[in-house]
């Protein structure tokens, strides 16, 4: 697997060192607070779990599952409720993880359906920025890395379902994907 790799972007210590950061400043925003914090699967499953614990505040954890990339490196643009989230967020201080925003549709899907449900606040974590990709307007709160234009795998993203268990970020090789 490691060998489909062209370039780390991030280490697992750089990665470390962002959920320390974010969730410190998590920490702060919510510490007189009661959030829900939203897990978006599959690919901020090891974000979410490093984020949550890296802040010291009472918090409640929900996970959603939706889908957009049906397995390419393109967005299709219609986004899928696949498993809803358990929680009533009607009052509530909502904070969204999430591990990349790239055009932005699935984070607008959710923020939509989250506001339409009468969340009190929303606000999003997100690991991954890639601005490049935008193309429609949502964005994150708070950010680990503005990642350049260019497809990541590894730490909770894929590519065709695999890749997510890479303990890093990294750019794959062009024949990986070009080829299937
Ligand atoms: C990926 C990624 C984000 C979303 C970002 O999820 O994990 O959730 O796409 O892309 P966007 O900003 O262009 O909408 P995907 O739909 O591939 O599902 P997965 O997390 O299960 O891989
Ligand atoms: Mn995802
Ligand atoms: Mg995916």
């Amino acid at each position: 697997m490691d060998n489909d790799i062209l370039k780390v972007l991030y280490s697992q210590d750089e990665i470390n060192e962002a959920c320390q950061r974010l969730g410190k400043q998590i920490q702060t925003a919510y510490q007189d607070k009661f959030p829900v914090v939203i897990g978006v699967l599959k690919g901020a499953t090891f974000f979410m779990s490093d984020i949550v614990r890296a802040t010291d505040t009472y918090m409640q954890i929900d996970f959603i599952d939706v889908s957009s990339y049906h397995g390419g490196t393109q967005s299709s643009g219609d986004v899928e409720l696949v498993t809803d989230i358990t929680t009533d967020v009607s009052g509530r201080d909502v904070v969204i993880v999430e591990d990349i925003v790239d055009t932005g549709q699935t984070l607008k899907f959710l923020l939509d359906m989250l506001k339409g449900r009468g969340a009190k606040s929303i606000k999003v974590c997100s690991l991954l920025d890639k601005p490049a990709g935008r193309t429609v307007d949502a964005h994150a709160d708070y950010i680990g890395f503005e990642v350049p234009n260019e497809f990541v795998v590894g730490y909770g993203l894929d590519y065709d379902e695999k890749y997510r268990n890479l303990p890093y970020i990294g750019v794959l090789k062009p024949e990986i994907y070009t080829n299937n």
